[in-house]
This record gives C-alpha cells, structure tokens and sequence, in this order.
C-alpha cells in the first residue's frame, strides 16, 4: 500500500493544552481507496481531518499527500463537513461556484464544471435556492457538489450523513458509492456507524484510547459496486461484528491488532 498511497500519517501527536488527542497515530489512503474511520465521540476524529485538511497542526510527526508535507490547506484536499457547512447568503448555485471563483476559473469553465456537480448530487432545478429552503439531505448534496466540483484528489468526509434522516442518509450512501465508482479516488469517511464505515470501506481504520491511537485496521472484502444486498452478506455481518469487538473489547498490552 505505501508505495502508491496518497496520503500517509505518522506517527501524529496533537494536544489542545493539556488534553493529548492524538498520539503516534499512523495510517494510509491509497490513490483508489475508501478508509473509513471508527472510533468513540470526542476521541479526535474530526481533528485528525482537520489536520490532513491543514487546518489544524500537529505538534508531532507528519502528514503527506503525495509527497507533500501538510503544513497548510491544499487545493487538492477537499472536506465535506458533518453539518454541510454552505453560505447561508449565497445561493446553491454561488455555494457549489465559490470555490472555483477563488481560483479565478474561466467563467464558461465554472459554468460547465458546477452544471456537472449539480446533475451529479441530483439537485438540477434548485440552483436559485438558498440553504434555508433546502432539506438536510439536500443540503448535504450540496455540500458533496462543492467538494466534487474542485475534482479534489482526497476527499474528506466528516460524519457527512449523521445529521440527515435514516432513509435519506441509506439512498445518499449508495449516491456516494455510484459517484466514487465513476471517478475513484483516494477518500477518508469518517463515521460513529460501524456498518457505514464497512459500508463504504475498502479498509476500516478503528481509533481508540486516550489519546487516540490505531487500534484495528480491517481490510473489507467485499466487492464493488457496492450492492444494497451486500448488508445482509455473512461478510458483511462478520466484519461488522469484528470491528464492534475491536471497538469496545478491553484490549490487552498495547491493543494493537492489524489484520493482513
Ligand atoms: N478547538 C479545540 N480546543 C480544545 N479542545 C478541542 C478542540 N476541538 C476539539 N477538542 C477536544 O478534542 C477532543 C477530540 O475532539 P474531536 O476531534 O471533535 O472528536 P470527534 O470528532 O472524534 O468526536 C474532544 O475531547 C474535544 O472536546
Ligand atoms: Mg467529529
């Protein structure tokens, strides 16, 4: 996997004053991978993106993406947050825009670009609408659009699904796989739902303790596309099984435990 990952962590340490969130934490994102990230609320999930996505520093070890070192955000990470995150002033289509038009994109460019990422979430006809007059689960789709539409080549997710109802959030998973299976790349799904994270995973990474650490990581063999039906495969119900043990069993030594 290291040899063609794109984004590597290791050994991160963070602390926020005296309280140590993170501690010799190391993992990878290949190129073409879904790693999802487990762990219990408050155990520094979304600082770790943060970090990646250079908003946060670390006070030890590293992050890379492709080479290069994290010391700032960079316009080829892109993060979809947990509570979507949009311009209350500006409408959808401004939202999902504003990101290019930083960049000074050619207008006929944004045109097209942002066109394609609003007939990919689904959300055509609703370009005028501001955030207040959309569902959560639009807004979402919205939130996907604007990380999508600047081609990122590592997606970020932040518990992108919690805030929106059950049904929508199981037809917004499958979206999300259809639109990886077109275009894979290298994406970090962090999620508090054990059968999300199998879900969408090619890996699940299991953080834990305090400070976090990597407890597990479990490879997911099951095969794309990703099929609703995959849920109730004995794969699937084992796997998920595994990573609620390496979640909530008292580990022993040091906790450890890599699958091969
Ligand atoms: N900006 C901050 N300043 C101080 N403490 C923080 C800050 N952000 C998060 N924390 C603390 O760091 C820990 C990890 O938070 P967080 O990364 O949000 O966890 P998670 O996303 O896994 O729920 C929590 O104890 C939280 O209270
Ligand atoms: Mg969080």
């Amino acid at each position: 996997m290291n040899g063609d990952a794109r984004l590597v962590v290791e050994n991160a340490s963070l602390r926020y004053g005296a309280l140590d969130v993170l501690s010799a934490l190391s993992l990878t994102v290949g190129e073409r991978e879904i790693v999802s990230i487990v762990g219990p609320s408050g155990c520094g999930k979304t600082t770790l993106l943060r970090c990646v996505g250079g908003l946060n520093q670390l006070n030890g070890g590293e992050i890379r993406i492709d080479g290069q070192r994290v010391e700032k955000p960079l316009p080829i990470v892109s993060m979809v947050f947990q509570h979507f995150g949009l311009f209350p002033w500006k409408n959808l289509w401004s939202n999902i825009a504003y990101g290019l038009a930083l960049k000074h994109t050619p207008k006929d460019e944004i045109e097209r670009r942002v066109s394609a990422a609003i007939e990919l979430v689904g959300l055509k006809g609703f370009e005028k609408s501001y955030p207040h007059q959309l569902s959560g689960g639009m807004q979402q789709r919205a939130g996907l659009a604007r990380a999508l539409v600047m081609e990122p080549k590592l997606l970020l997710m932040d518990e992108p699904f919690s805030a929106i109802d059950a049904q929508t959030r199981e037809q917004l998973q499958f979206e999300l796989l259809r639109i990886w299976d077109q275009r894979p790349t290298a994406m970090m799904f962090v999620t508090h739902s054990i059968d999300e994270a199998v879900l969408m995973g090619d890996r699940v990474v299991v953080l834990a303790g305090r400070p976090s650490h990597v407890r597990a990581v479990r490879t997911v063999k099951l095969p794309r596309p990703r099929e609703r039906s995959v849920v109730a495969s004995s794969a699937f119900i084992e796997l998920r099984e595994q990573v609620w043990h390496d979640l909530f069993d008292q580990p022993a030594g040091n906790g450890a435990r890599v699958q091969q």
